[in-house]
C-alpha cells in the first residue's frame, strides 16, 4: 500500500474503502474483505486493518455480525432521499409554541412509551456509576470553603477542564471567559438575555430546536427563520439578506449536529458565518451539546474556533454526553462574559457545587474518552438500524435525513400526511414522535417528524417504527 502524505494508513485504507462503497462496488449486505486478507493483500498489519474498519463502523458505513466479519450497511444507499432546504417566510414573527411543546414532552414521559420522540438518549449509555464514585470522592475531600468560592462563574477546576478541551481542539479559550450554568440550556437564556430587549429579532434556524422558539416567545422577541440545508446548516446567503433587511440583535444556532435536522455546517461555512455576523456586528448564541457525538474521526469544530472579535457566544453542556440530569453546562461568552456572569449571579447565583466538583473529578479519573468512543460508537450502529427501518416500513415519497453524529433523524413525509393527528395515533399505540411544529416559529414542518435513535435497538423499536409507517401509509392519502 502506497503511503499518502498526510494521512495515516488506518484512514487511507478506511477512505479507500468508503469510496468503493460510495461507488457502488460494495454494496450493501456484502461482506467487506477479511481483516487478515486485507491485511495480506496490502502489507499491512491487522492491527491498521481492524483500526480503518473500526472507523468506517464508527461513522455507520460497515458493521460487524457476531463470528462472520464486517459488512456494508444500508447507512448511504437503498435509503429515500435527503429532505431539501426548508424556505420559511422571509418576515418576522411573535412566537406561540409553547404549549404544543408542553403537551409533545409530556406525552413522552412514560416509560412504557417507545421512545422515538424523545430529546434524550437513553440513560443507560451514561457511566452513572463511575460519576457517582466521584461525586462520593470529590465530596468527600472537598473544603468548605469552596461553596463560598465557587459562586458564578464556577469551579475553577471545571472551567480550567473546559478551557484545556477547548485548546485540544485546536483553538484557546481563558478560562476567565467560562461560565459554568445549570446545563445548556441556562447558558443559552443568559445569553440571549445579555444581548436583547423585548421587540428585538433574532435570527432562528428552520426548523430550530424548541427551546429556542421558547425562549423568543417568553422574553417577547421577534423570530426571523433562516434557510436551513438539511447536510450542511444555515444558508449563508439568506442569512446575508436577512442582516439587510431586519435589524437583527443576535443568531441563535447549532454548527454541529443541529437539532432537528443533524445538520453539520463545513468548516469554511463556520468561519464565514462569523465573518458576516462580525462584519454586522451580531453576536452568535452557539448551542453546540452534541459535538462530542461524531462519527467521524474528530471532533467537528464550532463556529467559535472561528472567532476574533469575541461575538461567539459558545454554549456546551456535559448533559448529552457524559452526566445527564447533573445539569452542568456552561459558556465560553467571550466579549459578553461579564455581563452573562452578572446576569448568572443575579438569577440563580451559581451551578450546584457537587455536580460541578464530580465532574472536574471524572474528567480527571474516569475514563471520558474510553465512554464517548463507546457511546459514539452505540448511536452509530443505532443510527443505522433507525434509518433502514425507515427506508423498510414508511412509504415511497419519504425523505430522511443521514446525520454524522447525534441521535436525531429528521423525516420528511408525504404531504398530506398531517403529524399533528399522527402524533396522537401514534401515543394511542403507545409510541411517541416528535411533530415538525414543534420546531418552527409559524409551526410550519405539517408533515415532517423527527425521531430519536439514542436507545438501544430492539424487537420493540423496529415494531414501532413498522407500525409507524403502517399510520404514515392509512394518512398519506
Ligand atoms: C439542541 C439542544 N440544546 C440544548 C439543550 C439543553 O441542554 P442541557 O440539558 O444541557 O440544558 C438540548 C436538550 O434537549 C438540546 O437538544
Amino acid at each position: 500500500m502506497v503511503k499518502v502524505p498526510g494521512m495515516k494508513r488506518y484512514e487511507q485504507l478506511a477512505a479507500e474503502i468508503s469510496a468503493q462503497i460510495h461507488a457502488g462496488v460494495l454494496r450493501p449486505g456484502d461482506r467487506v474483505p477479511s481483516v487478515r486478507k486485507t491485511s495480506v493483500a496490502r502489507a499491512i498489519s491487522p492491527g491498521t486493518v481492524l483500526q480503518a474498519y473500526g472507523l468506517l463502523e464508527d461513522r455507520g458505513e460497515i458493521h460487524t455480525r457476531p463470528r462472520s466479519g464486517y459488512y456494508v450497511s444500508a447507512h448511504w444507499h437503498g435509503l429515500p432521499e435527503e429532505p431539501a432546504i426548508s424556505r420559511p417566510p422571509k418576515n418576522t414573527t411573535t412566537v406561540n409554541v409553547s404549549s404544543l411543546v408542553f403537551e409533545v414532552l409530556d406525552a413522552a414521559k412514560s416509560k412504557n412509551i417507545v421512545p422515538l420522540g424523545s430529546a434524550f438518549p437513553s440513560p443507560l449509555l451514561f457511566p452513572m456509576e463511575k460519576l457517582a464514585r466521584s461525586l462520593s470522592t470529590s465530596m468527600r475531600r472537598l473544603d468548605p470553603w469552596i461553596t463560598v468560592a465557587n459562586l458564578a462563574p464556577g469551579s475553577i477546576e471545571l472551567r480550567r477542564q473546559i478551557a484545556r478541551n477547548y485548546l485540544e481542539s485546536g483553538f484557546a479559550v481563558p478560562t476567565a471567559e467560562v461560565i459554568v450554568t445549570s446545563g445548556a440550556l441556562e447558558a443559552l437564556n443568559l445569553c440571549l438575555m445579555a444581548v436583547t430587549r423585548p421587540g428585538d429579532v433574532v435570527a432562528i434556524e428552520s426548523p430550530a430546536f424548541y427551546a429556542s422558539l421558547q425562549a423568543i416567545e417568553r422574553m417577547g422577541l421577534k423570530a426571523v427563520e433562516i434557510p436551513t440545508d438539511p447536510r450542511e446548516g444555515v444558508n449563508l446567503a439568506a442569512l446575508a439578506a436577512a442582516l439587510d433587511k431586519h435589524d437583527i440583535k443576535a443568531c441563535w444556532f447549532m454548527t454541529n449536529f443541529q437539532n432537528p435536522l443533524g445538520s453539520l455546517m463545513p468548516d469554511a461555512s463556520k468561519r464565514a458565518l462569523v465573518e458576516l455576523l462580525t462584519k454586522h456586528d451580531v453576536p452568535l448564541i452557539e448551542d453546540d451539546v452534541y459535538a462530542e457525538l461524531y462519527f467521524g474521526s474528530e471532533r467537528p469544530k464550532p463556529a467559535k474556533a472561528f472567532d476574533r472579535k469575541g461575538i461567539v457566544m459558545h454554549c456546551s453542556s456535559f448533559s448529552k454526553c457524559l452526566a445527564p440530569g447533573y445539569r452542568v453546562g456552561w459558556v465560553a461568552a467571550g466579549r459578553y462574559a461579564q455581563a452573562v456572569e452578572q446576569l448568572k449571579l443575579s438569577t440563580t447565583l451559581s451551578a450546584s457545587v457537587p455536580a460541578q466538583v464530580a465532574i472536574a473529578d471524572y474528567l480527571k479519573h474516569g475514563g471520558y474518552q474510553h465512554h464517548l468512543r463507546t457511546l459514539r460508537h452505540a448511536l452509530a450502529v443505532q443510527q443505522n438500524s433507525l434509518l433502514q427501518a425507515v427506508a423498510t416500513h414508511f412509504p415511497k415519497a419519504t425523505r430522511l435525513t443521514r446525520p454524522r453524529g447525534g441521535y436525531f433523524v429528521w423525516v420528511e413525509l408525504p404531504p398530506k400526511v398531517d403529524v399533528l393527528k399522527l402524533h396522537r395515533l401514534a401515543l394511542e399505540q403507545n409510541i411517541s414522535i416528535a411533530p415538525g411544529p414543534m420546531f418552527s416559529a409559524q409551526r410550519k414542518f405539517h408533515h415532517c417528524i423527527r425521531l430519536n435513535y439514542g436507545h438501544p435497538w430492539s424487537a420493540r423499536m423496529e415494531g414501532a417504527v413498522e407500525k409507524l409507517g403502517e399510520l404514515v401509509e392509512r394518512k398519506k392519502g
